[in-house]
């Protein structure tokens, strides 16, 4: 994606055991890349979200890999403190198991090589990837733009699953923008998403850059929206997604299913197949959800007009109890379609085992 004319991924290698990342803790207010050494740099950059969603993480986990080459520390080691960082993501574990398969093969004068070459194919392939969901996705938005005869297609979507979630393009929004760079007219409505706000501050800030028409909304909007027929199609993203169809996402997306479902709207979760996991099939008793501290809930951080910096403010009485459960799980039957780097797939054990019957037959 392009930054006031450059184009930038979210994580690339910017020079031998420096890899470079966008801020995204920085964002919207200021653009800044910061540079990791070491694999605990990179741990450390996960666990505080100065990258997040769950492509990007997973090309993190890669690189931290090969900054532990670097560092020719104690490979399993490394890939256990990575792994502790946020437990929901399945690309994080997917990464990090396909890192090590590749190392344990190689001589000990290879590791650093391979363990860039295999880090460099995991994020090419996640950009390729968004990039073909993106085009999957088009054509769904294509049919909705024929029936309404040129009016813009309204797109609901939920947290952050751009550009900045993955490494370029992203999931949810892929198809938003290969919708507007063919020309149809979209206009997408950004849910907030609370606590840490992921809509407000990275989704409003991506489209805008890419001058999508988008409308910030509080999360308690949708279902309002939803009933009078200002949502023609909800797209999210995903964390992990079970071999039935069940899809965690950030915490709030369920409710926006059922709003979905009652109302007639098509929900679609997009992600890459590197999102699936195989081994469960019962995403609500079976997906581990990530709990964040509770001042992300007591509290909001954004722009202080008056002083010009950031400020966090809290917004309850002192010392109020707060929960703060990051992910939920949409059940595979309010789900209308999975999209991914080879197409839509019903959310059925069977729709996605046909889709991907040459890796699980
Ligand atoms: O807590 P975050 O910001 O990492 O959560 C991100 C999301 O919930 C995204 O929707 C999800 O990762 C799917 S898109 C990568």
């Amino acid at each position: 994606m392009n930054v006031d004319g450059k184009h930038y991924r979210t994580i690339w290698l910017d020079s031998p055991g420096c890899v470079r990342i966008i801020d995204q803790a920085r964002l919207p207010h200021e653009f800044a890349l910061l540079d990791l050494r070491t694999p605990d740099e990179m741990a450390a950059a996960i666990r505080n979200m100065n990258l997040r969603g769950a492509g990007l993480i997973g090309c993190a986990a890669a690189w931290g890999m090969y900054l532990a080459a670097v560092e020719d520390t104690d490979l399993p080691a490394a890939a256990a403190r990575i792994q502790a960082t946020r437990p929901t993501a399945k690309n994080l574990e997917w990464a990090l198991e396909r890192m090590q398969k590749a190392l344990a093969t190689c001589t000990p004068a290879n590791r650093v090589e391979t363990a860039r070459r295999e880090a460099q194919a995991i994020t090419d392939e996640d950009a390729d990837f968004s990039r073909r969901m993106g085009q999957h996705g088009l054509e769904l938005i294509r049919e909705i733009a024929v029936r309404k005869s040129g009016q813009p297609v309204n797109v609901l979507t939920h947290c952050n699953a751009g550009w900045l979630a993955f490494v370029d393009y992203g999931t949810a929004l892929a198809p938003v923008y290969a919708a507007f760079d063919a020309g149809i007219p979209v206009h997408v409505w950004v849910d907030e998403t609370r606590p840490r706000n992921q809509g407000a501050a990275l989704t409003a800030w991506e489209l805008g850059h890419h001058r999508v028409p988008h409308t910030l909304i509080p999360d308690n909007a949708g279902g309002h929206l939803m009933q009078h027929g200002l949502v023609d199609i909800v797209f999210v993203g995903c964390d992990r997604c079970t071999a039935a169809g069940d899809v965690a996402n950030k915490i709030g997306t369920y409710l926006k299913a059922l709003a979905a479902r009652d109302n007639g709207v098509p929900f679609y979760a997009v992600l890459p197949s590197s999102t699936i996991d195989w081994s469960i099939e019962d995403g609500v008793r079976e997906i581990v959800i990530e709990e964040r501290g509770a001042e992300e809930v007591r509290t909001v951080t954004g722009w202080n007009d008056a002083a010009g910096k950031v400020a966090t403010v809290r917004i309850c009485p002192e010392g109020t109890p707060a929960a703060n459960y990051g992910f939920d799980v949409t059940p595979a039957r309010l789900v209308t379609g999975i999209l991914t780097e080879r197409g839509l797939a019903p959310a059925t054990p069977e729709g996605l085992r046909a889709l991907y019957a040459d890796l699980h037959p």
